[in-house]
């Protein structure tokens, strides 16, 4: 199959990426961040979480962050939520989208949100079913979907059933996540194959992790099954509280930088993205773990 012309990019920073850091991050700075990725072209923004304060601190301004941005036409702002309590609090804020997070592993669903994965269905049942009703849009991310720090190996129909029960209760995209970023290209492609045998081309993303280097390469392997929505992290933000030694997701700058040179079209502007990612780094103290956001930025500094 072609390539896409055209790749879709969910920035995850603000909520995947922050929320795994250990350092406090004010609410300003997130915003900020978030009207950064929008500047640089950036249509689909997660930009926070309404979990347990006491199992996710740094998410625990949610409503503050959302009350701040100034929302973009075009953009599409969304919000994790793990149960109706998180609904609730998400509602008030105006998600056009809300996420809610479920695992392939039965061994990380109950690490993640103390529950396990049938349980965590018959959580999510209600919250899609009100969150539609609110007219939002429901997404379904599915982690360790590659593999699990708790159990190991993660079968393909490990993953299908899970696909199965998303589809069963209303949500409408689903993304599959290599949490730990141990996944390779043929694989990868063999996990979305089971998510696009249930939901249609343009509903399926890939989440990939770039903890063992493998994310360019997934990516590009799932551009060659059609897929054309992927999630990727500003400045390579990220990793996840509940997967110890997951380093950040893949970064959105390296992204962007591939799908330019394919010729894909993503309407971002890098040299704005590669900002937003200098911009959240500084904040952190630290140098973007972005490879393309490095260079570009070591280029600009020579010339
Ligand atoms: P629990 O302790 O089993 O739930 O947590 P509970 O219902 O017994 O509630 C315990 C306390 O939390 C109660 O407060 C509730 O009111 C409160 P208390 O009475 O003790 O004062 N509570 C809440 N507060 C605010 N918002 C809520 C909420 N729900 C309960 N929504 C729960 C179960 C799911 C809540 C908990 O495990 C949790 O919040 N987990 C969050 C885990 C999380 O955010 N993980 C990171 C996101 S997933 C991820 O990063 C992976 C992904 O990005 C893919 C990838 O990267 O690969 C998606
Ligand atoms: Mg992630």
């Amino acid at each position: 199959m072609a390539l896409p012309t055209h790749v879709t990019l969910l920035d995850v920073g603000p909520r995947d990426g922050l929320q795994n850091e250990k350092q406090a991050v004010a609410t300003a700075h997130k915003v900020e961040l978030v009207q950064r990725l929008q500047a640089a072209g950036v249509k689909e923004i997660e930009v926070t979480s309404f979990v347990s304060p006491k199992w996710v601190p740094q998410m625990s301004d949610g409503a503050a962050v959302m009350a701040a941005i100034e929302r973009r036409v075009g953009v599409r702002y969304s919000v994790l939520v793990p149960n109706l309590k998180g609904l609730e609090a998400a509602l008030p804020t105006r998600p056009d989208e809300v996420v809610v997070f479920g695992a392939a592993s039965e061994a990380f669903s109950q690490r993640n949100i103390n529950c396990g994965i049938e349980e965590s269905i018959e959580r999510f049942r209600p919250v899609a079913a009100a969150a539609r009703a609110a007219g939002l849009k429901v997404r379904g991310a599915i982690s360790c979907a590659l593999g699990c720090p708790y159990q190991g190996e993660v079968s393909l129909d490990d993953i299908e059933r899970v696909v199965r029960l998303m589809k069963s209760i209303g949500v409408q995209h689903l993304g599959i996540a290599d949490t730990i970023g141990v996944g390779t290209p043929r694989r990868a492609q063999a996990a979305l194959e089971r998510a696009l045998a249930h939901f249609p081309l343009e509903e399926v993303s890939g989440h990939f992790h770039d903890t063992y280097g493998q994310a360019l390469a997934n990516i590009y392997a799932c551009l060659e099954l059609g897929v054309h929505s992927f999630d990727a992290s500003v400045a390579g933000l990220g990793g996840c509280p509940y997967a110890k030694g997951a380093t950040g997701n893949v970064a959105s700058e390296d992204v962007v930088f591939m799908l330019n040179g394919l010729g894909i079209h993503t309407g971002i502007d890098i040299d704005a993205l590669v900002d937003a990612g200098a911009f959240i780094s500084g904040v952190l103290g630290r140098a973007p773990v972005s490879r393309a956001g490095k260079a570009l930025l070591g280029k600009r500094a020579a010339s």
